[in-house]
Order: structure tokens, then C-alpha cells, then sequence
């Protein structure tokens, strides 16, 4: 079943069957204020913080309500309807509508008994505000009469948590005022200078321009009315708002205008809500009596967004892989490099701070499309390494470098709820700085001064030094990175001295990057150093963890192997045949093998198990994926950031048919004619989706913020696309269905255009007969950077 498709041209995502299997939704706004709306309205608003910056209220769990409703009532029958499909819900024989899900906007479109209404959402770019446009058209062929009513309610706290529980508290700070086309909320308004008790006063306002105000209304239990919902609020029902304003108990926003359009008329008005005070909610609200502001602010954000994801573009035979790599999965990308895990229909907002490994992996998705956004955030995770070379495990909001205590300090633990350190956060930083340099050309960075999170300060190259020591410091009984709170997997209690197989990988792999900045520094000593320990750590992994067909994935403390053929359950595992390929660690030979057991143990028609068979009966102590419900999360179920690895491992091995199989299964594109199988959004990651052992096999969870944007995003443009930049120049090397004929790739690589044509006439998954560029023929498939022109005309023969 389908409930929209994707519109390629407007990089947009149509949905024009409302009654979607779960709200699917879009991210508007900047961390500065953030929205999240449904394609039904549903969704919050917050600034800064999810969980302390709260606006609207949304209940979580509770079928997508409330949100940024906008009634619409025909005054000479009081027939009302709303401007999205919900809240009101009128039949969808009559009821028409299109939500038009963009890049930082989203338009509801909808038509009922003549009248076409639009209602374009958005946060302008830079703003701290959120703006309602409406049109309303008359498509029949009467003078109609009708009330458009906006409404939003105001949480009582701009803590989510404080608003939702303790309501012997929050009911009664809260109080709102009608004056000049606005309804303005003030929380605590005797705190006129400081906070008292941590408690400061707060403004919000809810405005109308372009339109007259007929009637208002500021408290929630007035507007709808006793006994009502959001479907039948009994001002809607009466088509007066009542004028009335809220003393305690709950505010909110409704503004009630009176629109007569003859035959084909349109009008436009604009609701606009945001955390401010009076005057400047006024300023704000002028720039809307200009009928063209919405208009130029769209233009905008759709000029800033396209701007980035233009900067890597496909036209490919699969147009799942087109609407995924062009907008959705880089738009997502941005989203989670933007908000983390802060705030989503799944996340309440209640983390105080961004999870190490999660942010060094999300860099990665954007790299290829904002370099510069990139380095901002590597400085700052950097900085939130500590001086032993380890990652914080929750780098606080306030996070202040230099200054912050760690996981071996009680204050750190108390307050993070982190008991210590985790064995992989700070070994992320490898495969993103590098891949950050090699994009960008930056090899200065290397030597930037950065500080550590608790003390002193180092250049960007000792701290990736100290981030190596800090594993090799730490070594289990067998001799590798001891397993310390958990690896990758947050479900892996190996205890403190058992051992990860993946994490071993991990360093392996470091240690090949490390190795390329030391030859840049000509630090030789150090060179010799690492190759004796990588040799060693290599061979350790070789003897300790091969198993005829496949990596186990550790040792838990006190030697009991985890991950062996012969276990009654979890007996094989994805991230270490993946890792094996992607670090450079095993031969040819025992990568097809791994690879091959994968596919064979692993694969599912909806993507590759984590692990297999799950957890029942034979957990070890630690094995805290025990918890799930077989088929689900880390119990078997298929997570879907390591499919972003496996996808990316299959490419680096040439085999493109593999590399797309695994793409295709797992990518919300290719699910948007099953979308009452997967339930989440087509348009965008989850972080996984049941198995095997599930009933409901297919289904997909906890969308939008996810690690599986940027490592699918990776599979997908270094692996399948085979863009491989290295300090000098580039690599193109895609890997690809044997069927793709040919393929398009365009690419800003450090200011200069590549416009890639590859052709494929023999059939093949991978490689490269011939490669020109502007005409010249080339020795490989390697460009120096040196040799590109400004705009550069590249054609590839696989
Ligand atoms: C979700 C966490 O955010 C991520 O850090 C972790 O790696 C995965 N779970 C796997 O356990």
C-alpha cells in the first residue's frame, strides 16, 4: 500500500493519503528553534532544547496530537473541517488533501465542500519564530462565508517533563492576555529580574497578520470546550472563539478570522507563534503584513538546503537510490548531525547532551555536502575528548572544554548517568577526520591547536595519538581493546577486561589512518611504532577471533568466546565480517567468506540481522539485548546502522550487485509501495526494523534521528557511488548493479565541478576499463587534484 511518492524536481515527499500508518514527519527550523510536524500537523515546537525549551505541547505515544491546527468553518451551514486531515477527520470520500513534506518546509494542501486551503509551515531561516501560511481559495461557484480558526496550546513550562507531571506546580503559573491580533502567554510573571528558585518568567505569543481578528480565545479548556477533543472544540462549533483568557490551568493560542471569498478568490493570511515577548513579537509581525514575506522566506530556506544537497547529485537507474542519495537520506543526514538524538515523535528531549560516538558517526553523512559544517562540529567533539585520549560518553549542551570532569569522576557519572568509559567512542574520530580532510583538502587541520575536555590542549594529531593509546593502554587478556562499559553495541557487557572483536577492528583500522598523518609529519619513530603494534594487534585478531567462515565477536571477561559457530544462539554476528573488510584486516579470501555467511546467516528480504538466532536461552551474563523481543533492536532484529557498513564492505570488495541488494532492502524508498509493512516514513531511516521471530516483519522504529543516515549515506556515496578522495585527489571506483547501463554523478569536490558520466557496457559490478577527464585519457581511476579544471567532464568505462 501506498500514501505518497516522491516529486524529484521540488526534492519533496507527497503524501495524498492522510491517514498514514504513523505521523510521518518533517524537521523545520535550526537548533536556535526547532519544529517538528506530521503530515497531519501534529508536532512541538522548542527553543534550543526539546526537553527545557518547549513550546507546544505534544503528547507523546497518543496518535499524533496535539499541533498547529487551523479549523476552517463555513459560516452560512457551520459545517467546519480542518486544514489538515486531522484533528477534525472528515471522511476521506470528501475530504481530498496532499501534504507536500520539503526541505526545512511542509505544505498541507486540502479540499472540502469548494474550498482549497493550503497552509505552508516553516521556520525562516536564522529565525526564532515559526510561520502558518494560509491561502484560502473558493473553488465553487458561490459567495462564501467562512471562519478560519488557528490554534496551538501552550505547554504551562518550558520543561516538557515539569509541564506534563507536576501539575501542582505548572497550573498555575501560567496566564495569557489578548492585545493587537495576538494572544501572549506569560509563565511566572512575577519574576521580573532573576529566576526565582531556577524559575524564570517566559513569553510566548501566538499572532494573526494579513487578517482581522474576529474573536480569541487563551485558555485551552474554554476553546474545546468540557468532554470535547481536537475534533469538536465548541468554538469551533459555534464559530466564536468567546473572547475568553486563561488565569492558571492551561493557555493557549486561537484566533479566529472572518474570510468572504467570491468564486475563484484567494486570500492569505499567516499565523506566527514564537518564545518572545511583546515588542518583539510586534517587530516580528510587521515583516507578515507584506504580503510577499512568505514568499521570499520560502525561497530562501529552499535555496540554502538545495545549495548543500546540490553539492552531490545522482541520476542512476533506481530511483529509490536517486530520491534517497539526492534529498531524503542527506536531508536526514543534516538533521541528525543537526538535533542528535534531542528531539523527535520517539525522543522527548529529555538527553542532556549529544552521545559521543552517535556525533562523530553523524559527521560523516555530511561531509561530502557541507566540509565546513563538518570541521565545526570534529573541533568540537575534539574538544570533548578527554587528555587520557578517551571520548566523553555524553558531551553535555553546556560543554565546556578544558573544564569538564570525566567518567572517572563521580560528579560526571552522577550527573550523566554515564558509569564510564566505552570502548569505541573516541576510535570514530578516525574514519571522520580523515575522511573530513581528505574531502575538504584541509591537511592544515592536522596541526590545529584543540583542547581536551578536562585539561591542556593539543594539536588535532595528538589527540588522534592519545585516542590510540587510550585503547592500547586498555588491552584485555588476549591483547585487545578491552570491551570497558560497551562497544558499538550498547548491549554488549563484555565486562571491563573482555575483549570486542569490532573494537579491534576498529583500532586496526585507526592505526592505517594514523599512519597517514604520521608520513605527512615525517614522524618516523612513530610510523615504526605503529606498524609493529598493528602488526601485532592484526595477527592477534587473526589467531583469537577467525572461525573457518567468520569473526567472532569477542571474548568476555574471563575468556568465554562470544560468537562462535558453534553457540546454540548469536552464533554469528554482522559488524565483525563487515569491519574485517571495511578496517583493511582480513584477506580476500576470508572477506568473501565472512561476506558470504552474512548473506547466508544474516540477510532478510528487509535487510541484514545484527546477529543470529536471538537470545533466548543461552544469553551470558551482559547479553543485555536479552531484554528484547526476539526479531527486535540488538535481539536479532535488523539494526539499521551497521546495514550502512555491510553496504559499504560489499562496494569496497567490488561486488556491486551485493552492495545494492543490501541497499535496496533496507532503504525507506524502496519500502513506499509497502508502507503498511514498514509503518515509518518511506522518506527516511529508523533505527530498525523487526526480523524474523517478530509478527510483524518489515516494521521499522524510532524514525528520522538515527546513525543510519550517515553510514548508509556513506555505503551509498563512497561504496556504491565509489567517490574515494584522498589527500591529493580522488578515487572513483563505483560499484554497482551488473544491469546499470550507465549513471550520472555530479560532485563539488573542494570548488571544482566534477560531472561524472560512467557507461557499462560489458556488464560489470565494479571497475575500470578507461577513465577521461576533459578529454584526456588517465592511467587509472585516480585524479590528482592539481590536474582538475573549474567544471571538469569525466567519463568512466566500467
Ligand atoms: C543506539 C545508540 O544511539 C548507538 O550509540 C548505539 O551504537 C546503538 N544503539 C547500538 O546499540
Amino acid at each position: 500500500m501506498k500514501y505518497g511518492h516522491f516529486d524529484e524536481t521540488r526534492k519533496e515527499y507527497v503524501i495524498d493519503r492522510p491517514d498514514t500508518p504513523a505521523p510521518w514527519a518533517n524537521y523545520l527550523g535550526s537548533p536556535a528553534y526547532g519544529a517538528i510536524i506530521s503530515n497531519n500537523a501534529g508536532g512541538y515546537s522548542f527553543e534550543k532544547s526539546g526537553a527545557n525549551g518547549r513550546i507546544i505541547r505534544y503528547i507523546f505515544n497518543s496518535f499524533d496530537q496535539p499541533g498547529r491546527y487551523v479549523y476552517l468553518r463555513d459560516d452560512d451551514t457551520s459545517d467546519f473541517w480542518s486544514a489538515s486531515w486531522q484533528p477534525v477527520g472528515k471522511s476521506l470520500d470528501e475530504y481530498k488533501s496532499e501534504c507536500h513534506h520539503g526541505t526545512a518546509y511542509t505544505n498541507i494542501m486540502a479540499d472540502y465542500s469548494g474550498i482549497h486551503s493550503e497552509v505552508l509551515y516553516y521556520v525562516p531561516l536564522d529565525k526564532t519564530h515559526e510561520v502558518w501560511n494560509v491561502t484560502l481559495t473558493n473553488k465553487s461557484d458561490k459567495t462564501r462565508h467562512l471562519s478560519a480558526i488557528g490554534f496551538c496550546e501552550f505547554t504551562n513550562d518550558c520543561n516538557y517533563e515539569q509541564d506534563q507531571v507536576n501539575l501542582q506546580y505548572t497550573l498555575f503559573i501560567s496566564r495569557t492576555y489578548y492585545r493587537d491580533q495576538k494572544i501572549l502567554q506569560v509563565i511566572n510573571e512575577n519574576v521580573v529580574n532573576d529566576s526565582v528558585d531556577g524559575n524564570a518568567v517566559n513569553k510566548r505569543f501566538f499572532g494573526l497578520a494579513g487578517s482581522e481578528v474576529a474573536s480569541y480565545c487563551g485558555d485551552k479548556e474554554e476553546f474545546l470546550g468540557m468532554y470535547h477533543t481536537y475534533a469538536d472544540p465548541v468554538a469551533v462549533i459555534n464559530g466564536d472563539c468567546g473572547n475568553k483568557l486563561n488565569y492558571n490551568e492551561n493557555s493557549c493560542g486561537a484566533l479566529q478570522t472572518k474570510i468572504t471569498l467570491e468564486p475563484g478568490e484567494s486570500k492569505t493570511f499567516s499565523f506566527i507563534l514564537g518564545m518572545k515577548d511583546e515588542a518583539a513579537a510586534n517587530e516580528i509581525m510587521k515583516a507578515y503584513e507584506n504580503e510577499k514575506t512568505c514568499a521570499t522566506e520560502l525561497q530562501e530556506l529552499i535555496d540554502y538546503w538545495h545549495g548543500k544537497l546540490n553539492n552531490f547529485q545522482v541520476k542512476t537507474p533506481s530511483e529509490s537510490f536517486n530520491n534517497m542519495i539526492n534529498t531524503w537520506n542527506s536531508y536526514q543526514c543534516f538533521m541528525t548531525f543537526i538535533w542528535s538524538r534531542a528531539a523527535s515523535f520517539t525522543y522527548c528531549g529529555l538527553r542532556n547532551g549529544y552521545g559521543y560516538r552517535d556525533t562523530v558517526q553523524d559527521i560523516q553523512g555530511i561531509i561530502h555536502l557541507a566540509p565546513e559544517m563538518a570541521l565545526e562540529k570534529i573541533r568540537f567533539m575534539l574538544s570533548a575528548q578527554v587528555d587520557n585520549g578517551g571520548g566523553l560518553p555524553l558531551v553535555k549542551y553546556t560543554h565546556n572544554p578544558g573544564h569538564e570532569d570525566t567518567p572517572d569522576d563521580p560528579s560526571y557519572v552522577k550527573e550523566t548517568g554515564h558509569p564510564a568509559y566505552r570502548a569505541d567512542d573516541a576510535l570514530w574520530l578516525f574514519p571522520t577526520i580523515y575522511k573530513y580532510i581528505a574531502e575538504s583538502g584541509n591537511i592544515g587541520f592536522i596541526d590545529e591547536v584543540v583542547p581536551f575536555a578536562n585539561k591542556d590542549e593539543g594539536t588535532v594529531y595528538e589527540h588522534l595519538k592519545r585516542a590510540i593509546d587510550f585503547s592500547m593502554n586498555r588491552l584485555g587478556d588476549n591483547g585487545m581493546p578491552a570491551g570497558l562499559h560497551a562497544d558499538w553495541n550498547d548491549c554488549l557487557r563484555l565486562g571491563k577486561r573482555g575483549e570486542s572483536t569490532f573494537v579491534a577492528m576498529q583500532l586496526y583500522y585507526a592505526m592505517t589512518v594514523i599512519k597517514y598523518f604520521a608520513e605527512l609529519k615525517d614522524d618516523a619513530d612513530y610510523i615504526d611504532y605503529i606498524n609493529e603494534i598493528q602488526y601485532k594487534m592484526g595477527s592477534t585478531i587473526q589467531e583469537k577471533c577467525w572461525e573457518d567462515d567468520r569473526y567472532i565477536r569477542g571474548y568476555k571477561e574471563g575468556g568465554m568466546v562470544i560468537g562462535s559457530k558453534n553457540d546454540p544462539e548469536a552464533s554469528m554476528w554482522l559488524n565483525p565480517q563487515s569491519w574485517a573488510v571495511i578496517s583493511g584486516l582480513a584477506t580476500r579470501e576470508q572477506s568473501e567468506l565472512a561476506l558470504e555467511s552474512v548473506h547466508r546467516e544474516l540477510n532478510t528480504p528487509y535487510g541484514v540481522r545484527l546477529m543470529f538466532p536471538p537470545y533466548k536461552e543461552h544469553a551470558f551474563d551482559g547479553a543485555l539485548m536479552l531484554l528484547f523481543n526476539a526479531g527486535t533492536k540488538e535481539n536479532a532484529g535488523i539494526f539499521s546502522q551497521p546495514q550502512g557498513w555491510i553496504i559499504l564492505a560489499e562496494a569496497l570488495m567490488g561486488h556491486g550487485n551485493r552492495a545494492f541488494e543490501y541497499f535496496d532492502e533496507s532503504s525507506p524508498a524502496s519500502m513506499n509501495d509497502k508502507a503498511e509493512v514498514r509503518k515509518l516514513e518511506p522518506y527516511c531511516h529508523g533505527q530498525f526494523t523487526e526480523s524474523v521471530g517478530s509478527p510483524y516483519e518489515g516494521r521499522s522504529h524510532v524514525h528520522w534521528l538515527t546513525g543510519t543516515a550517515s553510514t548508509c549515506m556513506v555505503g551509498c556515496v563512497e561504496g556504491i557511488m565509489g567517490m574515494r578522495p584522498d589527500f591529493y585527489g580522488i578515487k572513483i571506483a563505483p560499484a554497482v548493479p551488473s544491469d546499470w547501463k550507465e549513471f550520472d554523478i555530479t560532485k563539488n569536490y573542494r570548488g571544482k565541478k566534477l560531472n561524472i558520466h560512467v557507461t557499462n557496457p560489458d556488464g560489470h559490478e565494479s571497475g575500470c576499463q578507461s577513465m577521461t577527464v576533459n578529454g584526456k585519457a588517465m592511467e587509472d581511476n585516480y585524479i590528482l587534484f592539481d590536474e582538475l579544471d573549474d567544471v571538469n567532464e569525466i567519463t568512466l568505462v566500467m
